[in-house]
Formats: C-alpha cells, sequence, structure tokens
C-alpha cells in the first residue's frame, strides 16, 4: 500500500464518488443484489381499494389457493404491535385491522415461493368495504372538521394584526403548493435472513436504520438486540426512506421468523407511489403588510397541509415549513400557524427539504406581490427585504451569518441579470406569441433536527495490523457521497492515501441509536464522529512514536504517508505494525453532538438551528402562450457550502435539487380520483424532468469565498436540501412570463406545479 503525497488538505479536495464507478457498471450491490439465501420466500402486499370504509368482510381463500403460495398474514398474524409511526403517534398500522384510511393502505400480505406468484396472489383477495365519511384534500379535511394529525404550532414576535393594520399597504391570497413524489429509482426492498433465538437480520433500503431495528424488535415483541439492520447503499432516498420502509421491513421480518426462511419483499412502482407517504401539499392564505418602498411590515398566515392519515413525521415537516416561511427575510410584526390536517390519503412524509421549501415559496410569493403592486423589480423587494445579521426570526433565532447581500452582488454580476432582465422586457414589449420570463430567488435554509436530540452521532474506526483503516458511521449513504466525504476526512486525519480507508456497510451492530441521515446533516454528524475517533487513536499513536522513536510528543506530526518523530518519518504501515506488536489499542468509537442548540416549541422560541446555509439561483424562461409549454433557456446557481469537502460532489448535490426542485414546480403533479385513488402511480401519468427538461444553459457555482462561522466539520456546510429550493427561480420566471400577457399589472398567481395546463388557464385568465 502506498500513500501519495497530497493528502494535505484532502479533506477539501474534489475526489469521486466511492461507487461512481460501479454505479455506472452496475458493480454496485443494491439490497437486490444480495447474494439470496438458500429456500428465500417472497412477500407481496395487498392493498385496500376504498380511501375510507370499515372492512366488512375478507375472503383471501383464492390467493392461500394459488400456487406457490406458502400462507397469508394479516393483522392478526402479528406477534408484537401492529404499529410502525415514527413519532410515538400509535397511528401506523402495518396491516389494517377493522378499518382502512386510505386507498392503497396495506391489509394483508402474502407468501410464495417466488415474486411473481405472491403478486399474482394478491391480486385475488375479495374485500368488502362499507363507506366512511372521507376528506382527501386539506380544505376539505377542515369542512369536514376533521382532527389534526398532531399539535399545530404558532410562530409570533410583534403583533401581526397590529402591524398589518397599521400598514399603507395590505394584500392577501391563497396559494396551493403541490406535493411530490420522491421517484427514488430503487423502490422499497427489505429481506430478512432469521437467525438462532430470537435473532433476525434485515438487509433493508432505508435512511434510519436504528429506527428500523426498533420497529422491528416492538412487531416481533423482541428486543432491540437481537435485531440487525444493514444497508450497504440506496439507489436515492430524497426522504421517502426516513420512515416509509419500516413496513416492509417489518413484514419481511414477521413472515421470516414464522416460517424460518429468508424473506424479501419489494413492491413494483404502482404499488410503491401508491403505498408510501410522499410531500405534503400545502394549501396557504397569507396576508402581508408594507410599505410603499417595499419594505415588509407585517405577516400573517396560515399553512394547511395534507398529512394523510397518520401523523408519521407530518409535526417536523409542517413546523419546518413554517421555521421557512421567512425565507431570507425580516418580518417585524409575524404570525404564522400550521395546521396537519388529516386526509384520508396516504400518510406524508419527509421529502428535501422537510417542509422548508412550502414556507420558502410563500415567502417568494409575497415578495413578488410586493413588486407588482408598486411596479418593481422583485430583485429590488428582496434586497430591501434581506435579514441583517442581529435581526431575529419569527422563533427568535439571532441571523449572525448572513452572506446573501454579498451572493446577490455577485450573481447579478455573473449572470448579466440586469441586462438580461431589460432584453426580457423588451423582448415581451414586442407582444409576441412566445414570452419571457426572469426571476433571482434566494434560499436560507437552517441547518440541523429541531428534533434536539436527533443531533448526535457515532463512528466506529479500527485499523489493522497492516495499516488498513475500516471505517464505519452511522449514516447511511443514498448517493450524495456522505462516505467519500467522511473517508476524505478519516484519510486526512491521518494523511494517508484515501484507498487505504474502506467505507463499510451501515449496521446498527457497528453502530448504535443512530439517527435518519436526514436534514442534509449526515456529514455535519458523521464527519465530526468520525473525526472523534480518530483523533482518540492518533493521541493513542503519538505517545507511542514519541516513546518508541525516542522524540518530544509535540514533536510527532502525520505527514503524508509517514508519521514524524521529530526529523525522522517513518512509514504509516510501520507504525502501525510496530503498535500492533506494542500492544496498543487501535481501535476506538467517536460520538459528536451538536453544540449551542435549543429549542422549546410550547413557547416558539430557541436557536433551532446551528446555522444556516444560503443559495441564490437565477433562472429565465420562454414559455409558449398558446400551448402552456416552456424551456428553461438559462439558469445560474451560486451556492453557500462553506469550505466544500469535496467540490466537485457537492456540485452534484446542487443540480441535482435545482433539478428536483424544479420538477416541484414544474411537471411532477399527484392527481387522485374523486374516490381517493391516486391516478399518478406511474412514470407514464406522473413526469419527473428529463435530461431534455434542464437548463438549456446552466452555470452552477460553489461561494468558493464562504466559511461556516461555527464549527461545523472543516468549516463546510451542509449541502443534500437548500439548493432544492432553488428551483424556485424557475417558478417565479414561469409567472413573470405569464405576467407579462397583462403587462405585468398584477401577478400570474400559478398554483405549483406550473404544468403546461395550469400556465395556459393562467393566460386565460390573465386576458380575460
Ligand atoms: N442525493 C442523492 N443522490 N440521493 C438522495 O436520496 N437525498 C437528499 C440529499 N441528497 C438524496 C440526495 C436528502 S432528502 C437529504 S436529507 C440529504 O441528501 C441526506 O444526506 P446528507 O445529510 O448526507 O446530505
Ligand atoms: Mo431528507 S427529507 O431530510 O431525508
Amino acid at each position: 500500500m502506498k500513500d501519495e503525497i497530497s493528502i494535505k488538505g484532502l479533506a477539501h479536495m474534489d475526489t469521486a464518488h466511492d461507487s461512481a464507478a460501479k454505479h455506472v457498471t452496475g458493480r454496485a450491490e443494491y439490497t437486490d443484489d444480495l447474494a439470496e439465501p438458500q429456500g428465500l420466500l417472497h412477500a407481496y402486499l395487498g392493498l385496500s381499494k376504498c380511501a375510507h370504509g370499515r372492512i366488512t368482510a375478507m375472503d383471501l381463500e383464492a390467493v392461500r389457493a394459488a400456487p406457490g403460495v406458502i400462507d397469508v398474514l394479516t393483522a392478526a398474524d402479528l406477534p408484537g404491535v401492529n404499529d410502525v409511526s415514527p413519532a410515538g403517534h400509535h397511528d401506523d398500522p402495518i396491516l389494517a385491522e377493522q378499518e382502512v384510511k386510505f386507498w392503497g393502505q396495506p391489509v394483508f400480505a402474502v407468501v410464495a415461493e417466488t415474486r411473481d406468484q405472491a403478486r399474482r396472489a394478491a391480486a385475488l383477495a375479495k374485500i368488502s368495504y362499507e363507506p366512511l365519511l372521507q376528506a382527501l384534500d386539506p380544505m376539505g379535511a377542515k369542512a369536514a372538521g376533521m382532527d389534526y394529525v398532531t399539535d399545530p404550532l404558532t410562530l409570533r414576535r410583534g403583533d401581526a394584526a397590529q402591524g398589518l393594520a397599521a400598514a399603507p399597504r395590505r394584500i392577501k391570497g391563497r396559494f396551493g403548493i403541490g406535493g411530490q413524489d420522491h421517484f427514488y429509482l430503487e423502490g422499497q426492498i427489505a429481506m430478512a435472513v432469521p437467525g438462532e433465538d430470537e435473532d433476525v437480520t434485515i438487509n433493508v433500503s432505508t435512511q434510519h436504520p436504528s429506527e428500523v431495528q426498533h420497529m422491528v424488535a416492538h412487531v416481533l415483541g423482541v428486543q432491540s438486540h437481537s435485531v440487525v439492520v444493514n444497508v450497504r447503499r440506496m439507489g436515492g432516498g430524497f426522504g421517502g426512506k426516513e420512515t416509509q420502509m419500516n413496513l416492509f421491513a417489518c413484514v419481511a421480518a414477521v413472515a421470516a421468523k414464522k416460517w424460518n426462511r429468508a424473506v424479501k419483499i419489494r413492491p413494483d412502482r404502482d404499488d410503491d407511489m401508491s403505498a408510501t407517504g410522499k410531500r405534503h401539499d400545502f394549501v396557504v392564505d397569507y396576508e402581508v403588510g408594507f410599505d410603499d418602498q417595499g419594505r415588509i411590515l407585517a405577516v400573517d398566515g396560515d399553512w394547511y397541509a395534507r398529512c394523510g392519515f397518520s401523523a408519521d413525521l407530518s409535526g417536523p415537516v409542517t413546523d419546518r415549513a413554517l421555521f421557512h416561511a421567512d425565507n431570507a427575510y425580516y418580518y417585524p410584526d409575524v404570525r404564522v400557524s400550521s395546521h396537519p390536517m388529516r386526509t384520508n390519503t396516504v400518510s406524508n412524509t419527509a421529502f428535501r427539504g422537510f417542509g422548508g421549501p412550502q414556507g420558502v415559496i410563500v415567502a417568494e410569493r409575497m415578495i413578488e406581490e410586493i413588486a407588482y403592486a408598486l411596479g418593481r423589480d422583485p430583485l429590488e423587494i428582496r434586497k430591501a427585504n434581506l435579514y441583517q445579521n442581529g435581526q431575529l426570526t419569527p422563533y427568535h433565532q439571532e441571523v449572525t451569518d448572513q452572506i446573501l447581500p454579498q451572493m446577490f452582488a455577485e450573481l447579478e454580476a455573473s449572470s448579466d441579470y440586469q441586462a438580461r432582465r431589460q432584453a426580457v422586457l423588451d423582448w415581451n414589449a414586442k407582444g409576441g406569441v412566445i414570452r419571457k420570463g426572469i426571476a433571482l430567488t434566494p434560499v436560507k435554509f437552517g441547518i440541523s433536527f429541531t428534533a434536539t436530540w436527533y443531533n448526535q452521532a457515532g463512528s466506529l474506526i479500527h485499523i489493522y495490523s497492516d495499516g488498513s483503516i475500516a471505517l464505519n458511521h452511522g449514516g447511511t449513504e443514498m448517493g450524495q457521497g456522505l462516505n467519500t466525504k467522511v473517508a476524505q476526512v478519516v484519510a486526512e486525519a491521518f494523511q494517508c492515501d484515501l484507498s487505504r480507508v474502506k467505507i463499510t456497510k451501515t449496521t446498527t451492530e457497528k453502530v448504535p441509536n443512530t439517527s435518519a441521515t436526514a436534514a442534509s446533516s449526515g456529514t455535519d454528524l458523521n464527519g465530526m464522529a468520525a473525526l472523534d475517533a480518530a483523533e482518540q487513536i492518533k493521541t493513542r499513536l503519538v505517545d507511542f512514536v514519541a516513546e518508541r522513536w525516542q522524540a518530544p510528543k509535540d514533536q510527532v506530526r502525520f505527514v503524508p504517508g509517514h508519521i514524524m518523530a521529530g526529523e525522522t518519518a517513518i512509514p504509516f504501515d510501520e507504525v502501525i505494525k510496530a503498535a500492533y506488536m506494542a500492544r496498543i489499542h487501535l481501535s476506538a468509537a467517536g460520538f459528536y453532538k451538536t453544540p449551542k442548540i435549543h429549542w422549546d416549541r410550547s413557547t416558539g422560541r430557541g436557536r433551532p438551528f446551528y446555522y444556516f446555509a444560503y443559495g441564490a439561483a437565477v433562472a429565465e424562461v420562454s414559455v409558449d402562450t398558446l400551448t402552456g409549454e416552456y424551456v428553461i433557456d438559462r439558469a445560474d446557481v451560486l451556492h453557500d457550502v462553506g469550505r466544500s469537502l469535496n467540490p466537485i460532489i457537492d456540485k452534484g448535490q446542487v443540480e441535482g435539487a435545482f433539478v428536483q426542485g424544479t420538477g416541484w414546480l414544474t411537471c411532477e403533479e399527484l392527481w387522485w380520483s374523486e374516490k381517493g385513488e391516486l391516478k399518478t402511480h406511474a412514470p407514464s401519468t406522473y413526469k419527473i424532468p428529463l435530461a431534455s427538461d434542464r437548463p438549456r444553459v446552466f452555470n452552477v457555482k460553489l461561494a468558493d469565498w464562504s466559511e461556516n462561522t461555527e464549527r461545523s466539520i472543516k468549516r463546510s456546510k451542509a449541502v443534500g436540501e437548500p439548493p432544492f429550493m432553488l428551483g424556485i427561480s424557475v417558478f417565479e420566471a414561469i409567472n413573470m412570463a405569464v405576467a407579462s400577457v397583462a403587462d405585468y399589472r398584477e401577478p400570474a398567481r400559478l398554483d405549483a406545479p406550473a404544468t403546461p395546463e395550469r400556465v395556459l388557464m393562467g393566460i386565460r385568465r390573465l386576458q380575460g
């Protein structure tokens, strides 16, 4: 093993994703690629065909009699509790009992010799329902007097009512914001392998192995130490595997223990999309008061969310919408409230941004309202309202790290915003069929889990006697490059080549009590925990080297490939071999918890976020006013990741997030029938952005001058979610193009997503 020389700043260098070549050559192992144990069985779920109803009869005889079928599992066959609710609400049955609460809810599972046999058999069930009162969308649920699925939240500072009353100008509006399917390329999947006594091992595509472990233990009625959960990687998670795979893991585990054979479960895409939660759609009522200069004086708003039949993560998701209702702007007087509505639809869940995007986009809508009312460029209104350091957010956290003025200046210049906006106005003034729009929008995103105890992480490092390093941490790899970044941190700590550091699968056996890899905090938390473990081993090595090679401790240093004892350079392998012979402990468990954060939900005050990540984007679009179709002509992104741990991986995250954010606001539309059946449950009816939908010109840059002002891992910042919200620039540019047909007398006020149909309807409305 040879170490290369340029390791010094490895933790800030471009390094390809550790699995990049394997991803594109099909050699990366996903859960479905694992070698299958002998005698493997396959489970398949039977889903309800009723949005809300009492089960009056369930005839599963034909299912049981179908070829290859071993048996059927119903709620009565679960040995422990029939619940996978993540937040302690006890409202998420694995299999429905007397009542079904959404169309697509799992009612039974059939277990057969092959997946095809199980899938065909599941379709043979005959279930009758007595329909009950149903509400499908948030406003319908409100009208029907449905209860909240979880406690609502209000954030307030100052007096919004008084602020509005005193404001020279006021605008009120309602904004419908659609949901989104995760469309991870690898769907939900779990394979359970029974062991001796109560043991079971689950290989599962999950962002949250520890939660799967606890859920499976509860459902089996055993202790957590009997359950091992493994995940090498996911083919995308995006929040859709934070809680939604628990059910699949539990079904596989129950069946595996019942028949003492390994059991795999993998729904097809239609069932995956029908039975698993998505991004929350919202209806938001807002009112903003402002002055003639466009300064915001007061904001009042209500966020109604379609949560689905159970709480799942709707509490923290709707909270985060409120935490981002200000986006980057100071509201002198503010009151914002969440309304987590219970509906007879699938239970909505985490999705990149975790409610934040549905807050941010409302702030941007209000900016647009003000700009159109005053006949100004929305960018001027944005600048007039940006936070200044020292101002308080609606949750009373002081903003101390504002960098958006500098980012705006840089992006405005690099994208040639002013000249291009003038060109767009001139083009539209000609009154042609193709209209253009341009918009520059920012994001300010709070980093940390708002559940403070989640902000902890563990790691485990072993150095073997040949000098090779095995690294494990509690985070999971879903394509975002977490493992690569954490390995860089460890390799830099030891000043050894990256190839020495082996990234091993995430497993509850090595690092316990982990948090979900979510809230963009994977690298922040696990990078620090890994560094802690590395530092512990380094301290022992320094003591050992100082003694063995007779040098003062402060003259023992790690340099590329070597450890220096004064002027003597000893190769890393040699030190490790000698340390082993001298019985030095070459393994360490690391730990990290985020400092400074606290949050009191009952008073709506605290410092829920360790820091903010910032970004801005300019998008330019062309809209065909006869068809409502559009193209993104150009997008320029400037994003803040502090001191990047890996610029190419971070840029990849920014690009992917921007495109996914654009998909949310343009082509991805969820549509339910009146009976509550999700009709957009496959790529044939649900359109994600294609390569051909990308911006024709796409300039993505990291703000390379930025540094985290807090002591984060190597002064970097989280990147996974924040740039998702830069897709809002495309949405606003489309709105501008539409507004041009009525000379910008009023904003287009399109609901999201701005599908071509909705764009066309917006144009027709403005044309009168
Ligand atoms: N990138 C890829 N390629 N695949 C994913 O599933 N998930 C996103 C983001 N980037 C995701 C992704 C979401 S929702 C989050 S919270 C973060 O990655 C999680 O990883 P991190 O905390 O390590 O950034
Ligand atoms: Mo990301 S929604 O926090 O998994």
